[in-house]
């Protein structure tokens, strides 16, 4: 039997503790295997602080949000401490034999580094975007998108009374796919996302449309989204501390547009962390425990340099490239379905 470290990476999700648990459980009741967790991501890995992680451990926590591990965005490169020769010392000193990092694009990329330098890594993919190519859902998008098409719901009951238009702006940076979702489920009469390239007059039109047939307008909006021919809203922004481009409130630049071109007054909402946090939906939490419990076989069957994914209703592996080629974008196809319902 081996001893695997576990770790979460990256921004958080919910339905990362399910997979822990999952991992947890497989590995002792199928192998017998021992469990540690390292703190905040791959800092925990480059200073060496580790948890053990007994079965008690993950006693009922499927269904806590966040990462009972922590996270963090360490570079698992950076620092007198990090690289495969410092981390593999590391690892050797706490007598680890394998690691199952849980994270995104960043995390996934350093992972594979990391093993094509030979160190005993397996993945699991986790973003609440939805845009890791090379698995059909992850984990933290069904409940990210419950909790925006709630508030949602609640928007449009206050924007009804007042005949207000309102602008609810939730998360996703590069791609539109929970903007595209809870719009779909909340009745969205316009979805505006980063892939899909809209003008204001067309965003207008839709606007009136709605208001028109005596509807109070609601427009959707992804906060990577950027009205056509309009400035990045992140240009007169720069970069936060980790050198990621500042978005700048799409929503809260969208609003007294649309009010100033059609007359109808508006509201803007940005849901923010609030999509991150919380419960995670029973969806998810079965996701996350098959991935969990998954990435133990991996490691039982040294298939290093893999992610489990989920194609169809099957958990499968995939190399982690086949997740870094690409982002999952949402294809035309899907947007000019849901833009027969705009208006
Ligand atoms: O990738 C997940 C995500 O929630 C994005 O939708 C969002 O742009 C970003 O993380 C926010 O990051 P942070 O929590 O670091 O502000």
């Amino acid at each position: 039997n081996m001893r695997i470290g576990i770790l979460t990476s990256g921004g958080d999700c919910p339905g990362l503790n399910a997979v822990i648990r999952g991992a947890v459980l497989n590995g002792i009741k199928s192998y017998g295997h021992e469990f540690v967790g390292f703190l905040d991501g791959w800092r925990g890995v480059v200073e060496g602080d580790v948890i053990e992680l007994p079965r008690h451990a993950v006693r009922g926590i499927s269904k806590q949000g966040g990462t009972i591990l922590g996270t963090s965005r360490t570079n698992p490169y950076e620092g007198d401490r990090g690289g495969p020769e410092n981390i593999k010392e590391t690892l050797q000193r706490l007598g680890i034999d394998a690691v199952i990092a849980i994270g995104g694009e960043g995390t996934l990329a350093g992972a594979k580094r990391l093993t094509e330098a030979g160190l005993d890594i397996v993945g699991v993919p986790k973003t609440i975007d939805n845009d890791l190519d090379a698995t059909d859902y992850t984990f933290g998008f069904d409940t990210a998108n419950q909790i925006a098409v709630e508030a949602i719901d609640r928007l449009r009951t206050t924007g009804e009374s007042h005949h207000r238009c309102m602008v609810a702006e939730v998360m996703g940076r590069h791609v539109g796919w929970l903007a595209l979702h809870a719009g779909m489920a909340a009745g969205a009469h316009a979805i505006l996302i980063p892939e899909q390239s809209v003008t204001m007059a067309q965003i207008n039109t839709w606007v009136r449309e709605a208001h028109d047939r005596g509807r109070a307008p609601l427009v959707v909006v992804a906060e990577g989204f950027v009205p056509e021919g309009a400035e990045a809203p992140h240009s007169e922004r720069g970069l936060d501390t980790f050198g990621r481009p500042r978005l700048g409130g799409i929503g809260e630049r969208l609003a007294p547009l649309i009010e100033d071109a059609t007359g109808i007054e508006t509201r803007a909402t940005v849901l923010g962390h609030i999509q991150r946090g919380g419960v995670p939906s029973a969806f998810d939490r079965v996701l996350a425990t098959r991935l969990g419990m998954a990435a133990v076989d991996s490691v039982q069957e040294a298939a290093w340099g893999t992610m489990v994914s989920l194609r169809g209703t099957n958990i499968n592996r995939v190399p982690f490239q086949a997740a870094l080629n690409n982002l999952k974008r949402v294809p035309q196809a899907r947007y000019d379905e849901a833009r027969i319902l705009f208006g």
